[in-house]
């Protein structure tokens, strides 16, 4: 039988688009400017911090790809932008075509969605959040979007301080209206990063003013869809969600996505160490008279001597860890943490970083630090 002629629309069907609606594109908001995890943000993309050892961006890809998207647009900023071209490049690694559109200045989720105006032409399009990671896809989200077809499908999760997000209020499971960072919340639903969107989101982007921070906000043309009659479907999120924009949060995911890990071990382990737990080890890595307690990850020629590496920990390529103990940390390729007289732990190093204690009295603290960064001597 031709495509596209079976009896109930077959090769709708089995791609998974209703008759008559446009595949899918991905916007993906990889811009910004990063202020609350600087200094990390001062020389990279933070959409590019390793979570698990995978940049958070990839999971971003991938789960849109998984979900059927493979037409993705990127926002780069023009700062770090080139970055973020090297790393994902054409899209061909990931089975997607990525176009990059850069934003001039981050002028906020709306304008970011302007921005890309030519390339979304009149395609509904799912947008995400470049340093956001949701656990279970977009794959349902998707679906519900192509088979209702509102004009804006949003996903929200519970919070336990919703002032301090955008909320949503909800009659069954249309909103009504959504505040941004309310005195008085009308429920503990706050936005999640994933949107779906049809064009119409276009002309109640145009429509906006600046707001109080000078930004074009996506809520408010979410709202400005509500308010013209359209509608404005939601869903809660199940499994959980991320934003990783602050050490805290990028620190929760590299936990949550380590719990999932599974063993492999491809390095070379000597006969003084042991691995608990479920660990991954890369080709090249090295365990000497050391014990690593999973679940953890340890970059390919990292070298781990006569070291203790805990839980929730993931290592970068080509890291050394001597007579240290580190553990519920993020550590980028490159760094070395050697002789440390107390266990580092929820910490985040950025690449070619240098933590080292030298022998000699006085016993003092000799920093080489860049601004805005945090050290905490406990
Ligand atoms: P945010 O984390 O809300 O903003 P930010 O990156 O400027 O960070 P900070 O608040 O710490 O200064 O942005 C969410 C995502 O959207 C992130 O991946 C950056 C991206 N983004 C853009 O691409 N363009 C924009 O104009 C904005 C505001 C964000």
């Amino acid at each position: 039988m031709p495509i596209g002629e079976g009896p109930n629309g077959s090769f709708c069907q089995r791609v998974g688009l209703q008759p008559g609606m446009e595949p899918l594109k991905g916007l993906i908001l990889s811009g910004g400017a990063g202020t609350r995890l600087r200094p990390i943000t001062h020389t990279s993309a933070k959409q590019l911090v390793p979570v698990a050892n995978k940049p958070v961006l990839f999971y971003g890809i991938e789960a849109l790809v998984e979900a059927g998207v493979t037409e993705i647009g990127i926002i780069i900023a023009p700062e770090t932008g080139e970055e973020i071209r090297a790393a994902a490049g054409d899209g061909s690694a990931f089975g997607a075509r990525i176009t990059y559109i850069v934003q001039d200045a981050p002028r906020g989720l709306a304008h970011a969605v302007l921005t890309a105006a030519e390339f979304l032409g009149d395609s509904p399009f799912v947008m995400y959040l470049g340093d956001n990671l949701l656990r279970d896809g977009l794959r349902g989200l998707v679906a519900t979007f192509e088979s209702e077809e509102p004009d804006a499908l949003i996903l929200l999760t519970p919070v336990a301080e919703p002032q301090h997000y955008g909320v949503a209020e909800l009659d069954g499971e249309r909103i009504v209206r959504l505040v941004e960072k309310p005195k008085d919340p009308p429920s503990n639903l706050a936005l999640v990063g994933v949107y779906l969107f049809t064009a119409a989101i276009f002309e109640a982007a145009r429509a906006l003013e600046p707001s109080w921070r000078g930004e074009l906000e996506i809520t408010e043309a979410i709202q400005g869809l509500i308010d013209d009659g359209r509608t404005v479907r939601s869903e809660i999120v199940t499994g959980w969600w991320k934003d990783t924009g602050q050490l805290a949060d990028m620190l929760e995911a590299n936990r949550l996505v380590l719990e999932e890990v599974q063993t492999r071990l491809e390095g070379s382990v000597d006969d003084a160490s042991t691995v608990e737990g479920r660990v991954v080890l890369e080709p090249g890595a090295s365990l000497v008279r050391s014990v690593v307690r999973g679940p953890a990850v340890i970059g390919a020629d990292a070298l781990i001597e006569d070291a203790y590496v805990g839980p929730y920990t993931s290592i970068g390529d080509e890291v050394r860890i001597s007579r240290s103990e580190v553990e519920h940390s993020i550590i980028l390729a490159g760094s070395t943490v050697a002789d440390l007289a107390t266990r580092m732990e929820a910490s985040l190093l950025g690449r070619n970083v240098k933590l080292t204690r030298s022998e000699g009295i006085p016993r003092t603290l000799r920093l080489l630090v860049g601004d805005n960064s945090t050290i905490e001597i406990v």
